[in-house]
């Protein structure tokens, strides 16, 4: 930190976790600085990472920060899609982000990113057990795309070939997923979850502690229904809501620029309202968010401002969110001035 007369210029360093809401805390820590010290002329503050490693987790060994998994309790209300441009949203703004596909039975991340390729799986014996077994580690070398790692059944099985597996081969393919892929270290773990039962979201919390669950709705009465659903089944399943994402939420038509309320308005805040969890946001149906994710370019919804201010409102209210959780409990966010 250095003072020259009336202007102070000072290095703030934070944990790219925080990426999405850098600007607004260095314009925060601005205006504070000038409202405490009225004299300041200037505050130059220049922006840098601060490292901080994430711990692993649970028994899979997960290094990430952060793991969260985004459900609904009905199909087809947009779980995938807000699911990938949340991890896309972190991603851009700075954060290190993996994204896993736990939809064994109808995955469509690799669909929705465009990608695509086969995982290579390599074992390798690391000793013996007591009674003389070899003892074998697995490792999976997840599939870049746009930037980040992912992994999907998707990129294991033909696309329409059907996955017929019984509930203890589900569990093994999730736990493998989260203990076998080199994921390294991560910001945040993005989970799209299947529609419905609580099996895939039993076996997570039993695997490993997570962050919380984001759920998505559209705005009528009878999503709501299977939106409170989807809160009370990951609630009993110890994992704690960190919002409702409205999608779905309007249609603003291009022709004439007129809002056309199609499924209803506003009953995803009314519903976090009345349950006391925050509503991180409300996207518009928009054509091009659905041709993007039929073309494989889901990465192109940050590419035009009128689609991407939704999703990236989101990630900020999503993180900050986070960051408010963290005041109150340690570890803090990082935050040094040099
Ligand atoms: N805001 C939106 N505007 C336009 N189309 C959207 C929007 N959100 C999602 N879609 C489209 O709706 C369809 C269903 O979305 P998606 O696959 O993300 O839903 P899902 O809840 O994951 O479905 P499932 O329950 O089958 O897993 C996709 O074609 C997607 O492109
Ligand atoms: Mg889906």
């Amino acid at each position: 930190m250095h003072l020259h007369g009336n202007r102070l210029s000072l290095t703030l360093a934070l944990t790219t976790y925080s990426a999405p809401i850098w600007d607004e805390t260095r314009d925060a820590l601005c205006c504070l600085l000038k409202e405490r010290v009225p004299d300041l002329a200037e505050v130059d503050i220049t922006m840098a990472v601060h490292e901080r490693i994430p711990a692993s987790l649970g028994q899979v060994g997960l290094r990430a920060k952060s793991v969260i998994v985004v459900g609904s309790g009905k199909g087809g209300v947009g779980k995938s899609t807000i699911a990938a441009s949340l991890a896309i949203g972190l991603k851009n703004a700075g954060c290190q982000v993996g994204l896993m596909d736990a939809d064994v039975y109808g995955p469509s991340i690799p669909h929705l990113l465009g990608a695509s390729g086969r995982p290579e799986i390599t074992e390798k014996q690391t000793g013996t057990d007591e009674a003389g077994t070899p003892v074998i580690a697995r490792s999976i070398a997840p599939i870049t795309a746009d930037g980040m790692k992912v992994i999907s059944i998707g990129f294991l099985v033909p696309a329409d070939k059907a996955v017929i597996w019984r509930g203890p081969m589900l569990h093994g393919s999730i736990i493998g997923f989260l203990r076998d892929t080199d994921w390294g270290n991560l910001d945040y773990l993005i989970i799209d979850m299947p529609p419905g039962t609580g099996d895939v979201a039993l076996t997570l919390s039993q695997a490993l502690p997570l962050t919380g669950a984001v759920i998505v709705c559209t705005p009528q009465d009878v999503a709501l229904l299977d939106a409170v659903k989807a809160i009370n089944m990951f609630k009993e399943v110890g994992i704690s809501i960190l919002g409702l994402v409205e999608n779905m939420s309007y249609f603003l038509c291009p022709d004439n620029g007129k809002r056309y309320d199609i499924f209803g308005t506003g009953g995803a805040k009314r519903k976090a309202e009345e349950f006391g969890i925050p509503c991180l946001g409300e996207v518009p149906i928009n054509m091009q968010v659905r041709i993007n994710g039929d073309q494989g370019s889901t990465a192109a919804n940050f590419a035009d401002p009128s689609t991407a201010k939704p999703f990236e409102e989101i990630c900020r209210n999503l993180v900050k969110n986070l960051a408010a959780r963290h005041v109150e409990e340690p570890p803090l966010p990082s935050l040094s001035v040099l």
